[in-house]
């Protein structure tokens, strides 16, 4: 194959790929898409400039519109957290969150984070960021009943361990934190609490969910691309909290501890976006949990088996099916098979799923914040679980369904609660 049938071919799967996702019905609880003014951001020349270090500071020349953009990108995330700091430099969730470690944390010291399998994050594990920082890490004791982590057992833990910081939020994450009831506790042991907002960060803009930094959080770390959403990327958003040297050491592990340059036309993109939570994000959070509870009801309503039930099944963006009576394989047949009738989302373990079944999980994890940027309400959400049922219940051929979701998804082709589109109908 010459270089130039390289070019067509790669140029050809974006374009494949692009049209597909817009005919598909895409739940990945992760993810989302931007506007086409934070699109045109990450597109433009920003991503050619280098600018280690801090606004009218750097290590680079030729800064100058640059450093206007981040200064304003940093006004409008502290305005929208109501924080007294934003940090736009991290390019990740993962990447803040070892920032997070490296600068408040000494190897050897303990953490509490939760376990991967109660819905906790890699990067909080000691496989992930968390053990590369060298902290000895023990997990959160965990409520299945409750989902959620179990307060009164937390709160021992905390006085026994005695941890340097705990640590809040997760990837699986339909109910809020207990972050109010044990930040005192955490504190009267002098450890940080920091809670990883990447799947809720959105939620949170928007005055849903839970507020941390109120809650006695010190510091949030977060993705800024699945509830919050803009481009992919990192921030790390935090009230005034210890000594002036403690911050500076949170500052300096962020740059030149894990990052160089910080991908300039993603801090772009995350600077429109928080202008577009402020104007939008009330809405858009509330319309989020509107459509995951409505979703949870109807798939219940069709015969599935929801998480969450006696707790009105969500209040976040997820929305959590235990499908294991449904097939021996579960998630692990369940998730491919949709995803030939076009509805995108992942398989997941559920807390009482042993590790062995990775592969073939309990769970499916579905997130509706994209259906709803795209402008789908609670009358969508019941269609989608019909189209849900016609698959995994009534084992319709998921091709035959791939044509009504086609048909149905074609109708939402804006990308709402932004300055180009502005609120849905
Ligand atoms: C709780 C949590 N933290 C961190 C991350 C990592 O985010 P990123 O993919 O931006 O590195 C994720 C990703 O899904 C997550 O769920």
């Amino acid at each position: 194959m010459s270089y130039a049938e390289y070019r067509k071919k790669i140029l050809g799967f974006i374009e494949d790929h692009e049209k597909w996702r817009k005919s598909t019905i895409n739940m990945i609880a992760s993810e989302n898409v931007t506007s086409p003014t934070v699109t045109r951001a990450v597109a433009s020349g920003f991503m050619h400039k280098y600018a280690e270090g801090w606004p009218r500071a750097r290590y680079y020349q030729g800064c100058k519109y640059v450093d206007e953009v981040e200064l304003l990108g940093v006004e409008l995330f502290t305005k929208l957290f109501k924080s007294d700091f934003a940090d736009l430099r991290p390019i990740s969730g993962t990447n803040a969150n070892q920032a997070a470690f490296f600068g408040l944390t000494n190897a050897g010291d303990k953490a509490i984070v939760l376990h991967t399998s109660h819905g906790g994050h890699i990067s909080h594990m000691p496989f992930g960021a968390a053990g590369m920082r060298g902290l000895e890490v023990h997990t959160w004791p965990f409520d299945n009943e409750e989902f959620n982590i179990d307060v009164d057992k937390a709160e021992k833990m905390i006085r026994e361990l005695e941890p340097k910081i705990v640590v809040f939020g997760g990837s699986l994450f339909p109910f809020p934190h207990p972050v109010k009831e044990l930040a005192p506790v955490a504190k009267e042991v002098g450890a940080y609490v920091m809670y990883d907002a990447a799947h809720v960060l959105g939620l949170i803009a928007g005055g849903q969910f839970q507020d941390p930094l109120r809650e006695g959080a010190d510091i949030i770390t977060a993705s800024t691309h699945k509830t919050f959403p803009g481009p992919q990327g990192g921030v790390i958003i935090y009230k005034r909290f210890g000594e002036t040297e403690e911050i500076a050491r949170l500052q300096w592990a962020i740059f030149p501890g894990v990052l160089s340059n910080h991908h300039l036309h993603h801090m772009a993109g995350k600077a429109l976006t928080a202008a577009e939570m402020l104007e939008y994000g009330e809405a858009y959070a509330k319309q989020i949990v509107k459509n995951a509870k409505a979703l949870a009801e109807a798939l219940a309503e069709e015969g599935f088996k929801v998480i969450g039930e006696d707790k009105g099944y969500t209040e976040s963006h997820q929305v959590i099916v235990d499908v294991s009576d449904l097939h021996e394989a579960a998630g692990g047949w369940a998730a491919p098979l949709l995803e030939e009738a076009g509805i995108i989302l992942n398989k997941n373990l559920l807390p009482w799923d042993p590790l062995e079944k990775v592969e073939k999980p309990s769970g499916l994890r579905i997130g509706v914040q994209e259906v709803t940027r795209v402008g789908m309400k609670e009358d969508e959400m019941k269609e989608i679980a019909r189209f849900i049922k016609r698959v995994l219940i009534d084992r319709e051929d998921p091709k035959k369904v791939e044509k009504d979701v086609f048909y149905f998804r074609r109708n939402y082709t804006r990308v709402y609660y932004s300055f180009d589109y502005g609120l849905p109908e």
